[in-house]
Order: structure tokens, then sequence, then C-alpha cells
């Protein structure tokens, strides 16, 4: 009996382990995909959004990297989304945020949020986590008055941003919505690829920007 539990296992493990190789071949074969059209010569910026605010939260500093670009870009100030207690490194962890999630219960974040009076354009990234924002993005849109100012929200994942865009988007208020961009986790080989894309993505917004785009507050859909 003992046996047959233990080749169950095994057969279960292995099939898993199968699973994940498979899944990382065909997500490694996305990410070329969807990379190709921006290897090559270094796109030129040609954007200017004016006075420039770029907010975003990181826990393991993809996010944070995305951002820095965008400020260096458009030579924004940088806001760092931080909450009052650091999350917990234990493994469990990642099912923790899931509960947070389900239950609506976010963080608490350090204050002062920022102002966005004095800015023209507002850019906001964070990770996504259980095919959603992370919770200290979601904790800080249900306390940020965006005043009006046009908004472009922009994300890091693995590999599978679910109803990010959607979610975020949803509860912006007062935000001018902009176009997005989603950024997958790529190896430092990819690193000049993913520059030409954040340029392409501001270069696009740009004309974006001219004109009216979405008011956050249509998208509250539920
Ligand atoms: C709790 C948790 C949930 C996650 N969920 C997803 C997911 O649903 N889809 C995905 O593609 N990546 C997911 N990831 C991976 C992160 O989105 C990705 O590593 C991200 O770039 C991390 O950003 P950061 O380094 O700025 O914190 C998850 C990571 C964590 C910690």
């Amino acid at each position: 009996m003992l046996k047959i539990i233990l080749g169950l296992v095994v057969v279960i493990g292995l099939g898993g382990a199968v699973k994940g190789v498979l899944h990382l071949r065909t997500v490694a074969a996305r990410n070329q995909q969807e990379m190709a059209p921006y290897a090559g010569e270094k796109v030129p910026y040609t954007a200017s959004f004016g006075k420039t605010l770029v907010i975003y939260y990181s826990k393991t500093g993809h996010t944070q990297a995305v951002a820095r670009q965008v400020a260096r870009y458009t030579g924004g100030d940088l806001y760092e989304i931080q909450t009052q207690k650091p999350f917990s490194k234990v493994p469990w962890l990642a099912l923790s945020l899931r509960r947070q999630l389900k239950s609506g219960q976010y963080p608490a974040l350090k204050e002062p949020l920022p102002d966005v009076s004095a800015y023209d354009t507002v850019f906001v990234g964070a990770p996504v986590w259980w095919y959603t924002a992370a919770t200290p993005l979601l904790s800080f849109l249900q306390q940020m008055d965006f005043k009006g100012k046009p908004v472009a929200f922009f994300s890091t994942q693995g590999s599978n941003y679910g109803t990010f865009f959607k979610d975020v988007r949803a509860q912006a208020q007062n935000a001018r919505l902009l176009p997005g961009a989603a950024f997958n986790n790529l190896d430092a080989s990819y690193d000049a690829a993913v520059e030409n894309k954040i340029v392409t993505w501001l270069n696009g917004l740009q004309n974006a920007a001219d004109k009216e785009v979405l008011v956050g507050e249509q998208f509250h859909h539920k």
C-alpha cells in the first residue's frame, strides 16, 4: 500500500515538473516573439509630458527598474508606494497575499501620499499579484485622487497580467486614462529590447496624451 502511495506521489510530482518545464518553454517562446520588434537599433525618445510624476510599488525590484527608466526618459520625479509594515519573506507569503486580495484587506501605507496637483502627467506601476494588481497599489488607489490628470499604468509580471489593467483603471479616481504597458520579467539579454519597448510606449502615449482618452469613473464596472 505504502509503495502504491509513494508511486502515486512520484508520478504526480513528475507530472507537475514536466508541466512546469513546458510552461516555462511556452513563456520563453512567447517572450521571444513579443520582444522581437524591439530588438535592434535604439529607439529615439521623442515624447514630452511636461512635469511628470512616476509612482510605483515594487517588492523585488522589477517594477522599480521600469519606473526608473520611465523617470529617466521623462525627467520625472519618483514616488515609491511603501507599506507601513514590510511584508514577511516566508515562503507561504504568496498565499497570505492571495487571502488579502480576496478579502479586500489591503495593507496600510506610509504617508504622505503624493499630491499630483503640480504635475502634468502621472505614471503608476506595480507588480501583478494573483492576476491583478499588488495589494499596496490597490490600497493606494482607494485613497488617491488623480485630480483629472492624465495617468498611464504599467505592470511587471512573470508572464500573465490577468485583469491588472481592467482593475486599476476601474479604481483610478478622477484619472484621464492613457494606454498602459505590461513588462514580463526577462533576463538581462533583453535589457536593450525592454528599453526600446519602454520608449516606444512613451512615444506612442504622447499622441494619446494630446487627445482626451478615458475618464476613470467611466470604468466602474461592478
Ligand atoms: C504574491 C505574488 C503573486 C504573483 N502573481 C503573479 C501572476 O498572477 N502573474 C504573473 O505573471 N506573475 C505573478 N507574480 C510575479 C510578479 O508579478 C513579478 O515577479 C513582478 O515583476 C514582481 O515585481 P517587483 O519585483 O517589482 O516586486 C507574482 C508574484 C508574487 C510575489
